[in-house]
Order: structure tokens, then sequence, then C-alpha cells
């Protein structure tokens, strides 16, 4: 990776992003962010299948860069090894890996749960989807950053590790624990110019937040307790992955998490 570049849209422009779970929310706003700054898009979608071909030309059209889109299961990590030579075939480079896709719903039964309904499986579950996805589609991203000189790693983290959140227990150990694995990537993988941080983020309004039963009440406690008075959005977490991707502006910056919390979590 050339690091004389001194100018964002020089350094990004022509560069691949691989990111997980872009068809809504979180990461969507974070695939429009790069594909406005000029960066090519191969991201994954689970059952959103037309959405993603929506996207696909949206970005296209209006930002003139390459977008393709992949089925992935995050419950099943070693398909991002497969996903990885698919992406081979459509791009020439992998500069990014953004860690973004979250698993919900029936998968989750046993995980999303107050401390005594919590079930092994259910916690396994969310470890899965959220530190072993994280590893080998780190591990794959690395085999082909290492090809163009270096790259950069993000997962997503939230802040349900620092402040108590009803029934999160499953979600939030394994923020705990993908964050902590971030520090040893960040620091076996400095060596090839690979840097590797998290983004935590206080609650969101998409759909993975609205899916909680309590949904209303976190609503009303963050616009109550955030100094700004509202909740976030998807693209107020958008702009700190572009940031510690960009090695014009975060060159040095590496085995970190970023809070974004509105201010929620320091009450
Ligand atoms: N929302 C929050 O309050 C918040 C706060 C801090 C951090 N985060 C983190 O930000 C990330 C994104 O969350 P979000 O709120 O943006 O979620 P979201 O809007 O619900 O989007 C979830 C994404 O994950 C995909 N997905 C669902 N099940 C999957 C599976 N089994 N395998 C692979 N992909 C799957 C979905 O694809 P389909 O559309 O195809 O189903 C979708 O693209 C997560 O890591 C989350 O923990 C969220």
């Amino acid at each position: 990776m050339n690091t004389s570049l001194t100018n964002t849209t020089e350094y990004m422009k022509g560069k691949t992003l691989v990111i997980s779970g872009a068809t809504r929310g979180i990461g969507k706003a974070i695939l429009y962010k790069f594909a406005q700054n000029g960066v090519n898009v191969a991201f994954t979608y689970n059952k959103n299948e037309e959405e993603a071909q929506k996207i696909i030309q949206d970005v296209e059209s209006n930002y003139k860069i390459k977008a393709r889109a992949y089925p992935l299961n995050v419950l099943e990590p070693e398909q991002y090894i497969g996903l990885y030579e698919a992406i081979d075939k459509d791009f020439e480079r992998v500069d990014f890996f953004i860690s973004n896709a979250i698993i919900y719903g029936r998968s989750v039964v046993g995980g999303f749960a107050p401390f005594m309904r919590l079930k092994p499986k259910g916690l396994n579950n969310i470890y899965t989807a959220t530190v072993l996805a994280f590893v080998v589609g780190a591990q794959e991203a690395v085999k082909r950053m290492q090809k163009v000189g270096g790259g950069n790693i993000v997962t997503l983290s939230s802040t349900g590790n620092l402040v108590y959140m009803p029934n999160y227990a499953g979600h939030g150990n394994s923020k705990n624990a993908v964050e902590t694995i971030v520090k040893y990537a960040a620091q076996d993988l400095g060596q090839f110019n690979i840097r590797v941080n998290a983004v935590s983020g206080g609650p969101i309004d998409t759909d993975a937040l609205r899916a909680f039963p309590d949904y209303d009440e976190v609503k009303a406690k963050v616009e109550k307790q955030s100094p700004l008075k509202r909740m976030g959005t998807p693209k107020d977490l958008a702009g700190a992955t572009f940031f510690l991707c960009d090695n014009t502006q975060s060159g040095w910056l590496t085995g970190q998490t970023i809070v974004i919390d509105g201010g929620t979590t320091f009450v």
C-alpha cells in the first residue's frame, strides 16, 4: 500500500472494500460512504438479495465504481473462504475488510436473554457470528492485502460491553471478545502494513435494534441520556470506519476501539 499519498481521495480511489451485511442499517451506510469516495465494494447479504441488487445499480450508476454482492451466513464462518474466491474473480485487489453482519431472530434464542435464560447454543451462535466470522473473514482478507502491500480491517462493536442493556449479555461479551481479538490481530499484522481496529456504537436506530422487545424504552432512554438528545443513526458510525481505513488520516492508529455513543456511556 502506498503510504506516500497524502490526499484521502487519491488514496481511496480504486481500492476495494469487502464488507459483511451491507443491505441494511450500519453496513449499508458504510458501503455508501466508501462508494461515494471512489472505493469499489464487494458486500454480502443474507436474505435480501433483491435489496443487494438495487444497491449495486444505485452505487454503480451514481458513483462510477464497481459493486458486487454475495450471499453469506456468518453462522458458518468458513463460507468466507469461498466468498473471497468469488471476490477474487470479480475484483483485482482487496484493501479493506469490515466485519459488520449481525444475527438475530431464532438463531439468538438463548443468547439474547436475561442471565437465567442464557443457553450455550444461543451464546455460541452469537460468538460464532461475532468473533469467529471476524477471524476467518479477516484472515482471508489479509492473504489478499499482503499482495497489495497492506490494508485495513475494522469490526463493528457495541457499547453493550460497557453499560448494561437488558438481554444483551451474549452480544456484549462477544463484542468484548472481538475487541480483544482486534488487539492481537493488530500486533501480529502490523508487520504487513495492516491496521486492525473496532468501531463501537451506542444504540443506533436500525432493524437490529428495532428487533429488541424493549426498543421503545431504549430509544426513550437514549434520547433522554444523550447530551445530544437523539438516537444514533447508521451514518454516525460510517465516518469512523472510513477514517480508520484511510491511511492518510489514521495511519498510526491500530489495535483500538473508537466509541461513538452520543455521550451515553458516561452518565
Ligand atoms: N443497531 C445498533 O444499535 C448497533 C449499535 C452498535 C453496534 N452495532 C453493530 O453494527 C453491526 C450492524 O448492525 P445493524 O444494526 O446495522 O444491523 P441491521 O440493520 O439489522 O443489518 C444486519 C445485516 O446483517 C445481515 N445478516 C443478518 N443475518 C445474517 C447472517 N446470518 N449472516 C450474514 N449476514 C446476516 C443482514 O442481511 P439481510 O438484509 O440480507 O438479512 C443485514 O445486512 C452489528 O455488528 C451490530 O452489532 C449495532
